[in-house]
């Protein structure tokens, strides 16, 4: 085996969050995430305009997205107190369409925390921090539960790439399971978006991601 591929996060420890945020911020790649995921969420159709992101973490593509349309009213899902302070920051002045909502994905009953339902569940570079295959299946069955019919389900996270000699933590699964989960959640054509940052001879935790896509 190549080597390991995996990061550990204090997502509890505000020193930690703030250090980790500053190092976080979006490079020109992510943006291209952030702008595909927002050329989705532009198209005709969303049943509600109303967005929930899971792990809105420090903010990055909420202040993205909510400054580039008001067509929207946005809803962060995280599970820490200190990144919900570090969001309140960079989202600042557009924090009147946000509601933050505190919950773990862990648990099965989260989705009964959201404040309304939304039309599209967006994610970026959170669910493969769920640890398992497993908890990434329940997230997607729990998104299907939660959206209308003609929702959107979009999920920017790190992979495993097919072809690596690398061993990956077990958050970080390949494309072709991450369709798989979301056919036996429900959706019905999950497609892969893009690839980005993809290095499979001396890859990163920081690289190798994918845009998830499937509608309800
Ligand atoms: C990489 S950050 C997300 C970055 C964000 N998409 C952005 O653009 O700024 C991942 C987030 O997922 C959250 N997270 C990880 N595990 C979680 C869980 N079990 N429940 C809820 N949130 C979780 C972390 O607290 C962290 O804020």
């Amino acid at each position: 085996m190549a080597g390991f591929i995996g990061a550990e996060h204090q997502f509890h420890d505000p020193e930690f969050v703030r250090d980790w945020a500053l190092r976080f911020a979006p490079t020109p790649p992510r943006l291209e995430l952030f702008g595909l995921i927002l050329a989705k969420l532009a198209e005709p159709g969303l049943p509600v305009p109303h967005i929930v992101e899971l792990g809105i973490g420090p903010g990055y593509m909420a202040r993205h997205i909510l400054e580039r349309t008001e067509a929207f009213s946005y809803e962060g899902v995280d599970f820490s107190d200190a990144m919900f302070g570090i969001a309140r920051k960079t989202i600042g002045d557009l924090m009147g369409r946000v509601t933050l909502t505190s919950a773990d994905l862990l648990d099965p009953g989260w989705t009964e925390r959201l404040s309304t339902q939304p039309g599209a569940i967006i994610s970026t570079w959170a669910l493969h921090d769920l640890g398992s295959e497993q908890a990434i299946a329940n997230v997607y069955a729990a998104c299907h539960g939660a959206l209308p019919d003609g929702g959107v389900l979009i999920n920017g996270d790190f992979i495993k790439p097919d072809g690596t000699a690398f061993e990956y933590e077990p958050g970080r699964i390949s494309v072709g399971r991450h369709l798989e989960l979301l056919k036996a959640a429900g959706f019905e054509h999950p497609e892969c978006l893009a690839l980005l940052e993809t290095n499979i001879e001396e890859p990163t935790p920081a690289n190798n991601y994918a845009c998830l896509f499937a509608t309800r």
